[in-house]
């Protein structure tokens, strides 16, 4: 038996036998880590600073984790194996993430790849989240797969305190996560999570925001989109979006009726062929790829807060070329899809 103390006031404190993963053993206790691959150490969500019997770092988790974090003992908690008592430094906000049960009320096919799933708390229960916050859906166990296998999925209806959440799920061909939300789960099935995790919180509201996302990475941008209409700011907001065709923007005319409602919003859809709209290239669309977008929008040395959402290849292509222009890495901000 090992003891596994968290933060300094042991907040709580758990035991583990020799052989069981830090994140099995927290998940076992309700500690809500976060994973998006099922505690195979191919997401790099699920780290924590240990202090103590954690071992030495495995090859596997040593992309996760830049210098600075090996050194102040920064770990993939699916990887260690603690040998010995175990000090765990856990962000509180993460302590609040909760379980929940939660019943499917609506769908909407929003595109051919992205549904729409507005699920509700039980009773009076409701949860409090911040734009930007994803939530982890608990997958059924099935034969042959790890246990305890989770996927997160960004909150896409306006933040606040809430009974009712809305997700958008894209079908990933072969996907386990995103074939059980789409084709798995009926109108009134009843689905579990744990969270809110993560956000987004911006360091510069002085600056103009600039929001960049592809595919399902829209979910996250219209919970701060619709935050932003609710308290304006004054540096406006641009939305660059990429989508296959314009027929396959969600929430197409949504987006429009913000232009007219929030001062200074300006929206971009960049799709990589013209299809689904017969009158060709509506406003202030563009054709071709985001990333050569952001390149000739975004000026040398531009004052701006970005926040990047969508595939690995879009958010880091993106963040390359933001680095290229000089801005500063603490005013990008990223939710990369894995
Ligand atoms: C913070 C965050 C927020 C997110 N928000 C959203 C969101 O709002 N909406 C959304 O749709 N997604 C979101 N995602 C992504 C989401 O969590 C899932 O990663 C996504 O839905 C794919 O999961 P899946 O289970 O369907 O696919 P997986 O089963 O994980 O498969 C992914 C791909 O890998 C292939 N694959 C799987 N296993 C193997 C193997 N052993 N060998 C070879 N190939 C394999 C599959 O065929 C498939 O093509 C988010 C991710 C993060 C980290
Ligand atoms: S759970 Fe994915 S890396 Fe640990």
């Amino acid at each position: 038996m090992v003891r596994i103390a968290i933060n300094e006031g042991e907040l709580i404190q758990i035991s583990a036998t020799g052989g069981t993963t830090l994140l099995e053993a927290l998940y076992e206790r309700g500690v809500n880590l976060p994973s998006s691959c099922g505690g195979q150490g191919s997401c790099g969500l699920c780290k924590v600073r240990i202090e103590g019997a954690s071992g030495a770092c495995l090859p596997l988790e040593r992309p996760w984790l830049t210098d600075e974090e090996l050194a102040e003992g920064t770990r993939l908690a699916c990887q260690v194996r603690p040998a010995g008592d175990v000090r765990l430094h856990l962000d509180k906000a993460l302590l609040g993430a909760r379980e929940h049960t939660v019943r499917v009320v609506a769908r909407e096919n929003l595109t051919p790849q992205i549904v729409g799933i507005t699920c509700e708390l039980p009773g009076s229960d409701a949860i409090d989240w911040s734009p930007g916050q994803y939530i982890q859906i608990h997958l059924p166990d099935s034969p042959g797969a790890p246990s305890h296998m989770r996927r997160a999925y960004s909150l896409a209806s306006r933040p606040g305190r809430s009974r009712a959440i809305e997700i958008e799920v894209q079908r990933t061909p072969g996907g386990i996560g995103s074939g059980y939300l789409i084709d798995g789960v009926r109108l009134g099935d009843t689905v579990k999570f744990s969270g809110p995790y993560g956000g987004f919180e911006r360091r510069r509201p002085d600056l103009p925001l600039l929001c960049v996302a592809g595919g399902a990475g829209a979910a996250p941008v219209r919970s701060v989109l619709l935050d932003a209409k609710e308290r304006p700011g004054g540096g406006g907001v641009v939305f660059l979006y990429a989508a296959p065709t314009f027929g396959e923007v969600p929430h197409a005319e949504e987006l429009r009726s913000l232009e007219r409602d929030l001062p200074g919003f300006t929206f971009v859809p960049v799709v990589s062929r013209l299809g689904g709209v017969p009158a060709g290239l509506p406003p202030g669309g563009e054709v071709g790829s985001i990333i050569d977008v952001l390149d000739r929008r975004v000026e040398q040395g531009a004052r701006v807060e970005v926040y990047l959402c969508g595939s690995p290849r879009l958010v880091d292509g993106c963040s390359r070329v933001l680095a290229e222009k000089g801005i500063p890495s603490g005013q990008i901000h990223h939710d990369r899809f894995v």
